[in-house]
C-alpha cells in the first residue's frame, strides 16, 4: 500500500509486544537498568505509561529505561506528541529527532513497541500500555532516541543517488514519458527514514558491506529512471556476494516501512536486471 498523502497513515496490525532483547548475553556495560518513574500530575484525566530507552553518554552510567505517565486529556494523538510534551513538560533531558510531524522528513524514525516506525505517524491508541521506546535498532546510540546513521548515510550516497547522463545535454530540461514517469511509483515516495535498514537481519550480521533495504531501493529508484544513462555502471557497483546478495529475501524492510513501500521488491527488480543483463 502506497501512503498519498500525510492524512492517510497505514491500516496495519501490529505486534503489539515483540520481544526487544534488552540484557541477552550484553556484557554489563551494555546493560540496560531500571530508570526512574515520572507520575502524570494529578488529577489527570486518562493516564498512559510509556517506557523510553535512555543514554547519555556524557555520564558514566549505563542506559536505562525511564517509564513516564502521560495525561492523555491533554495530550496530542500520536506518539510524537507525548514526546514532546514529555520535553516540554516533564523532562527537557530526552532526547529525540523530529521536524515535520507528518510523515514526510524522516527523522522521528524509532522502535515503538517493538518495531520500527515514525512517532508522528503512529497513533499512542495503537500502542501497549505501557508502549515501549527505543532508538532504531542495530546502531549506535548518540543520546536517548537518537541512532548515529554517519554509515547508512555513507551506503546510501555509495549509490550515487543522482542522474547521471552521458549524451550531450538537450536544450531544454531531460523529459520522461507519463508512463516512464509512473514506473518510480513507490521507490521516489523513500524518506530515508532507515526503518528498513534498521529491521534488516541481513543488515545486522553483514551491514559493514550489506548496503541494505534503503541504499538499495534507491539504487532501484534511479535504475528504473528512464532519464540515467549509467545503468551498466550501477549494475556494475551492485553486483557483489555482500552489496545486494546479502538480501535474503526476509521482507522485514517491507513489513516495516512507515511510507508503505516495498524495498524488498526493489531489491529483486535489481537482481532480475542483472540476470537480463549476463543472459
Ligand atoms: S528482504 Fe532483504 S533487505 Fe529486506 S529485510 Fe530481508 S534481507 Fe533485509
Ligand atoms: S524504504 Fe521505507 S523504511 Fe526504508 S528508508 Fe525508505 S521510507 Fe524509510
Ligand atoms: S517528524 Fe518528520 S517524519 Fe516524523
Amino acid at each position: 500500500m502506497l501512503i498519498y498523502s500525510s492524512n492517510q497513515p497505514p491500516q496495519q496490525t501490529y505486534l503489539k509486544r515483540f520481544p526487544v532483547p534488552r540484557n541477552f548475553k550484553m556484557d554489563q556495560h551494555s546493560r540496560i537498568g531500571h530508570g526512574r518513574i515520572w507520575p502524570a500530575p494529578r488529577p489527570a484525566e486518562k493516564i498512559k505509561k510509556l517506557e523510553v530507552y535512555r543514554y547519555e553518554p556524557d555520564t558514566s552510567t549505563n542506559p536505562r529505561i525511564d517509564t513516564y505517565e502521560i495525561d492523555l486529556g491533554s495530550c496530542g494523538p500520536m506518539v510524537l506528541d507525548a514526546l514532546v510534551k514529555i520535553k516540554n513538560e516533564i523532562d527537557p533531558t530526552l532526547t529525540f529527532r523530529r521536524s515535520c510531524r507528518e510523515g514526510i522528513c524522516g527523522s522521528c524514525a524509532m522502535n515503538i513497541d517493538g518495531m520500527n516506525w515514525l512517532a508522528c505517524t503512529r497513533f499512542l491508541s495503537e500502542t501497549a500500555d505501557p508502549a515501549t521506546i527505543y532508538p532504531l535498532n542495530n546502531l549506535p546510540v548518540i543520546k536517548d532516541l537518537v541512532p548515529d546513521l554517519t554509515h547508512l548515510y555513507a551506503q546510501y550516497h555509495s549509490v550515487e543517488p543522482w542522474l547521471q547522463t552521458t549524451t550531450p545535454d538537450p536544450d531544454c530540461e531531460r523529459t520522461q514519458s507519463p508512463r516512464d514517469r509512473q514506473k518510480l511509483e513507490g521507490y521516489y515516495e523513500c524518506i530515508l527514514c532507515f526503518c528498513c535498514t534498521s529491521g534488516c537481519p541481513s543488515h545486522w550480521w553483514n551491514g559493514d558491506r550489506f548496503l541494505g533495504p534503503a541504499a538499495l531501493l534507491q539504487a532501484w529508484r534511479w535504475l528504473a529512471d528512464s532519464r540515467d544513462e549509467s545503468t551498466g555502471k550501477r549494475l556494475d557497483e551492485l553486483e557483489d556476494p555482500f552489496r545486494l546478495y546479502r538480501c535474503h529475501t526476509i521482507l522485514n524492510c517491507t513489513r516495516t516501512c512507515p511510507k508503505g513501500l516495498n524495498p524488498g521488491k526493489a531489491i529483486a527488480e535489481i537482481k532480475n536486471l542483472i540476470i537480463q543483463r549476463n543472459g
